[in-house]
């Protein structure tokens, strides 16, 4: 009992001195947002004053709109900004378009725009919707003979249906709905392991909630079918739910966005021929298509474009961004998302990718900036904006490749980084003018750009 009572004190004691050491808090969540900022500041800042007055700065003025952003996610202390920029000129499909950008990496908008400008000077791009399907899936163990499983499973199917009737309503009312449920056996790659594969249209929203809401009726039919069922054994009728999620892999929810022009088109200036740019482009897209490494980064050159609509427009770039690489190993190697070829003295270059994204639901009506961005773009449909969102992917690789394969990337790239140095430095506004100036026909880099301020501020000095 003394041991007992020791153990236990010690054990306490330790505790509370590892919370103290550690700065590990109970009820964090709980605290106001002044007193998570108080808190903060005290434990993790040197200088409390100068931490407690950033973060307050980022506060939005309107206690109304601070509110609706304290209240997206948990313990939300203040906003991070990134910015939201523009990239004109884009004709899609005949119509044009201004495209929101949000993005932290200096050169996407000026390169998209560039991509745009020189497009839309060439019938601008084309863009079609393949197809629209999601896919869920209920993930579970089932012991037992897999042809009685089967058997259950086609019996017991339009329970599904029936039994998701009231969670469908709506979204059919729209034209979506539970298109199919298969059964799926996957003890090739696991004991037991089963699926429930669902196929899903849901229209203008992403439909993330309505899938897993569907998704977990479907467990919970399962799970009390198999129970009921009598040509089961025990065993068989205790066949085990994992989990009821959708897939973000979402390979027959594509689009394709595309570019064609004359080959001798191509060109603005005489310093390269529409040939000889034409071969090196295509060259440099066969290079990701065969080696991974390569794949990587000009995927990631897409993705600039793609992920900064998706921000923008208040969707899931982390389930874009999955999707997407998940696309392009779907050939068991990761390659290349766009593609390039000369056909009877036409160049085209296209991307196909897909895209899960909604304009309904979610953040869309909710964010006051993705609503701006909506509207800017005209109010799109789920499908209008897979197409906006992957012409801006293939307008950023188009822009890179070009740069990559005349200039080299770096030129564009410092100049739009310039201004990042120069903030770095402090440098005033005037400073900044003459540094723009300099610079102009000047390789940029950091030495460069910190030798220039400093002969600057020691002239003024001296002056
Ligand atoms: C940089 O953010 C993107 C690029 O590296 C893409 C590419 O290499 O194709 C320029």
């Amino acid at each position: 009992m003394v041991i007992a009572l020791a153990k236990a004190y010690l054990c306490g004691y330790y505790y509370f001195k590892l919370l103290k050491m550690s700065k590990a808090i109970a009820g964090f969540s709980k605290l106001t947002k002044e007193q998570k900022i108080e808190w903060i500041a005290k434990e993790y800042f040197s200088n409390t004053d100068e931490a407690v007055s950033l973060i307050k700065k980022y506060w939005n003025p309107d206690v109304q709109l601070q509110q609706l952003h304290d209240e997206f996610i948990e313990n939300t202390i203040t906003n991070f900004y990134l910015p939201l920029g523009i990239a004109p000129n884009f004709t899609i499909n005949g119509r044009e378009y201004i495209i929101p950008m949000v993005t932290e990496e200096s050169s996407v908008v000026a390169a998209a725009s560039k991509a745009a400008k020189f497009w839309s000077a060439r019938g601008g791009f084309k863009a079609t919707v393949v197809n629209t399907e999601k896919i869920g899936q209920v993930h579970f163990l089932f012991t037992g003979d897999s042809e009685k499983l089967c058997d259950f499973f086609n019996t017991i199917k339009a329970k599904f249906f029936e039994e998701t009737r009231s969670l469908t309503a709506n979204m059919k009312k729209r034209g979506g709905g539970i298109l199919d449920i298969e059964l799926r056996n996957r003890t090739e790659h696991l004991p037991n392991y089963y699926q429930l594969h669902a196929t899903f249209e849901t229209k203008d929203s992403m439909g993330a909630n309505f899938i897993n809401t569907c998704l977990e009726q479907f467990a919970n039919t399962l799970k009390r079918e198999a129970l009921a069922h009598e040509q089961f054994s025990d065993e068989e009728k205790n066949l085990r739910v994992i989990m009821s999620i959708l897939s973000n892999y979402v390979p027959n929810c594509t689009v394709r966005a595309e570019v064609s022009c004359l080959v001798e088109d191509l060109v603005e200036d005489d310093s390269i021929s529409g040939e000889e740019f034409a071969r090196n482009f295509i060259t440099a897209v066969r290079i990701a298509e065969v080696e991974p490494y390569r794949a990587v980064t000009h995927n990631k050159g897409i993705m600039n474009g793609i992920d900064a609509v998706v921000v923008g427009t208040g969707n899931d770039f982390r389930a874009v961004e999955a999707g997407i690489h998940a696309y392009a190993s779907k050939e068991g190697r990761y390659s290349s998302l766009s593609h390039a070829r000369i056909e009877d003295g036409v160049f085209t270059f296209w991307l196909e990718v897909p895209l899960a994204l909604g304009t309904v639901g979610g953040l869309t009506t909710l964010h006051p900036m993705v609503k701006l961005c909506l509207e800017m773009l005209g109010k799109p449909s789920a499908e209008e904006l897979m197409k906006i969102v992957a012409v801006a992917g293939l307008a950023q690789n188009f822009a890179a490749l070009r740069s990559l394969t005349t200039t080299g990337i770096q030129q564009g790239h410092m100049k739009m980084h310039l201004m990042n140095m120069l903030n770095k430095l402090e440098a005033s506004a005037d400073e900044k003018q003459l540094a723009a100036r300099h610079f102009d026909c000047k390789a940029v880099t950091h030495a460069a750009v910190t030798d220039y301020i400093n002969s600057l501020r020691s002239k003024t000095l001296t002056s």
